[in-house]
């Protein structure tokens, strides 16, 4: 999603300037183009050419260096960002950016430019406190300016408190927002992500391999491109992908279809990207099954089938499933678009090594009611979700017409 952004990184005077490197490294991988910025202070703690090598362009240092400037001037570099990422943002940067002081290159240059500005701060706890500093917090915040929660832990300085750096994912994430477009803001969007566990003893059930990060990855960029996210999602170990998510934690197929009617009410769209259990024990033992026969059979029954029963009641709502498949991609895939009533079926081949089930790639084809089928290349699971959301948002468009 950053492929090809143009993020101008100011680093300021400050312990975690070391920390701007390797965030200059995370921004590099996800093939956004760098520009660092460095404050005088910064330059005493990290020197440009740690951020030259990472990022690959030269590093502005100096306001009134005539070669840098005739290279990339403020103006330049000003007009040219994307977004302005202060990272770390010290108390000096935040005072004076509030107070429209504009006396080095990075001041200069934010007040020059039009991009969004996120600010990373990282200090003192007792600066963090300061009511000069939040007060200039709260002016920039007013005017849109964007500001990652500093960390509490131990601080360099050996004072305990809040202060620390934000961590580099969770600003990462934050860069991915804020240049994210906004094409789903109004939408509800349920996903359903990950296994479920049918219990057949207490310490035993039956599951399959699904690692949740399909589901998990559509929510994210759900969310990102600015809609109101449920998501319904058997047992995983991932963590949450956004604060703002809704997350229903479930365990059974039939704690997932409950939580998924509780919640489609006012949902325009819904994403089954959960491998729900087909069938589950017929009756559940209350006590540990022993091992005394040389084989057992246990009998099962049907579950309910989700997406089927919302597909007969659907409404307005775009309804996108998904299908595992082990053969006859198409075939079965269409079967499953038809008689679940869905507007769009994602089919993968989960034979296939970096598809399917808990790799972070996926290689799927999307199956139309008209008929027509997409192939789509192998891709990381979040631009796999980015390419679903795109045809969503497309759908919601032509519904609405
Ligand atoms: O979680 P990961 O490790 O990232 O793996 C991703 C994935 C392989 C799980 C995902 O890409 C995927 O294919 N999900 C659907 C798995 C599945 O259950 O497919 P199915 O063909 O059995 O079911 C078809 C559709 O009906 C699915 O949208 C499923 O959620 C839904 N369903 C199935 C059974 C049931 N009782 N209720 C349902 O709603």
């Amino acid at each position: 999603m950053l492929k090809g952004k143009e993020i101008v990184l100011g680093v300021t005077g400050g312990i975690a300037a070391y920390k701007a490197a390797e965030f200059v490294r995370l921004l590099v991988k996800q093939e956004a183009r760098v520009h660092v910025v460095m404050t005088q202070n910064a330059q005493k703690f990290v020197t440009p050419l740690t951020f030259q090598t990472l990022s690959g362009n030269p590093v502005v240092t100096d306001t009134f260096a005539l070669i840098e400037e005739a290279q990339i001037g403020h103006i330049a570099l000003a007009d040219l960002a994307e977004l302005i990422v202060i990272l770390p943002a010290s108390a000096n940067i935040i005072g004076k950016i509030a107070n429209g002081i504009a006396d080095d290159f990075l001041s200069t240059m934010v007040m020059a430019s039009k991009a969004q500005v996120l600010f990373a701060p990282s200090m003192n706890v007792n600066m963090w406190e300061n009511k000069a500093l939040q007060k200039n917090i709260k002016t920039l915040r007013d005017r849109d300016y964007h500001f990652m929660e500093p960390g509490e832990g131990e601080l360099a300085c050996h004072w305990y408190g809040k202060g620390r750096l934000a961590e580099l994912g969770d600003v990462l994430e934050r860069v991915e927002d804020i240049l994210s477009p906004k094409d789903l803001k109004g939408e509800r969007i349920l996903v359903t992500a990950g296994p479920t566990q049918e219990s057949i003893d207490p310490v035993r059930f039956i599951t399959n391999h699904s690692s949740g990060k399909m589901g998990y990855g559509l929510a994210r960029v759900a969310k990102r491109r600015g809609a109101e996210v449920v998501l319904v999602s058997g047992p995983t170990s991932l963590s949450l992908p956004h604060s703002d998510i809704n997350l229903i934690s479930v365990k059974t197929a039939e704690e997932m279809r409950k939580a998924v009617d509780t919640h489609l009410k006012n949902c325009s769209v819904v994403i089954k990207a959960a491998a729900v259990s087909d069938y589950r024990p017929k009756e559940v033992s209350q006590k540990k099954l022993k091992k005394t026969a040389s084989s057992v059979s246990l009998e099962m029954e049907r579950t309910r089938d989700i997406l089927g029963e919302i597909g007969k009641k659907k409404g307005k709502r775009i309804l996108v499933g998904f299908a595992a498949e082990t053969e006859d991609l198409v075939s079965n895939a269409r079967k499953k678009l038809k008689d679940k009533h869905l507007d769009l079926i994602v089919v993968n081949d989960v034979t296939k090594p970096g598809a399917g089930f808990a790799s972070e790639t996926n290689q799927v084809k999307f199956l139309y009611p008209s008929g027509e089928v997409k192939d789509l290349p192998m891709m990381s699971k979040e631009e796999v979700a980015q390419v679903i959301l795109d045809e969503v948002s497309g759908l919601l468009k032509r519904k609405r017409k």
